[in-house]
């Protein structure tokens, strides 16, 4: 099996059938609220924190920050629909969220506008240049204030390593199916995932790859985009710290970072 991927697959994938595929992770709201009762354990957020969530989708995490009186907040994606329905949430529930379309490699943002940058949700290691990461990392790190603070929460590669299976599939709610073929290459894992409606078929079939990261890489990565203060975190101890769960955070890696 070789699973051949177009390099810019997460160009196209990140739309409305993603959040169906993915709802289980991506479009509940008590895991998005464990989420950042985690991520309020680790970053020292003040009420009138500049938050930048990078890689932000739809923007569930900023729109909790923002539920929870944090105002300052704004999501950055490349993917149009989702920004789209993330900017009609925010306006339905009256949260003065901002959403800018963009590329992570480039960001059209002036230097020193945020406090905390956050890329949550495994949204690094798409791109299949291995020194795209840096850029992005490079660029959070520009655009942050002196001492501001990166967070990472990205899934363990040695975890996705040992329990990965080669094929698997899941249903949503009775109506469509997830099939997902996948293989471990050149530090990615590469999948085909097939999507089907039980009433009229076949909806996608498409490739894609995501680099696998272990703490040690991810760390030395942080590290040469000159962050500092660099801490990898246990999700199970911050949560356990309110008593919860550790539900999707479990095979994460989650690594904290400050600029100089
Ligand atoms: C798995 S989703 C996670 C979204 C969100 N962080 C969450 O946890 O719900 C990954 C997101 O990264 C975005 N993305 C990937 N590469 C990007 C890039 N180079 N620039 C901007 N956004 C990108 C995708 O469009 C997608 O919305």
């Amino acid at each position: 099996m070789s699973i051949s991927v177009d390099p810019d697959w997460w160009r196209t994938l990140f739309d409305e059938i993603y959040l169906v595929t993915d709802k289980r992770s991506v479009a509940d709201v008590n895991i998005t609220r464990h989420e950042i009762d985690i991520l309020g354990h680790i970053l020292p957020l003040e009420p009138d924190a500049r938050i930048l969530d990078l890689c932000g989708g739809q923007g569930r995490h900023t729109l909790e920050l923002c539920r929870r009186g944090f105002r300052n907040c704004t999501v950055l994606d490349y993917s149009r629909p989702l920004l789209s329905l993330g900017h009609g949430d925010a306006a339905r529930q009256n949260l003065p969220v901002s959403f800018i379309q963009g590329d992570a490699r480039s960001l059209a943002i002036d230097s020193a506008s945020f406090d905390h940058v956050l890329i949550l949700g495994n949204s690094l290691g798409y791109l299949a240049d291995r020194e795209a990461d840096l850029q992005i990392l490079t660029e959070c790190r520009r655009v942050l204030s002196a001492r501001g603070w990166l967070l990472l929460d990205v899934a363990d590669g040695g975890a996705v390593r040992r329990q990965m299976t080669p094929n698997a599939w899941h249903e949503i709610d009775g109506e469509v199916v997830v099939c997902r073929e996948r293989e471990i290459r050149e530090g990615c894992v590469c999948a085909r995932e097939m999507v089907l409606r039980k009433s009229s078929g076949l909806v996608r079939d498409q490739n894609y790859r995501i680099r696998l990261y272990s703490a040690d890489d991810l760390v030395a990565l942080v590290a040469r985009a000159g962050f500092t203060d660099i801490q990898q975190h246990d999700p199970q101890s911050a949560s356990l710290a309110r008593g919860k769960d550790v539900g999707c955070m479990q095979q994460r890696l989650l690594i904290s970072a400050r600029t100089p």
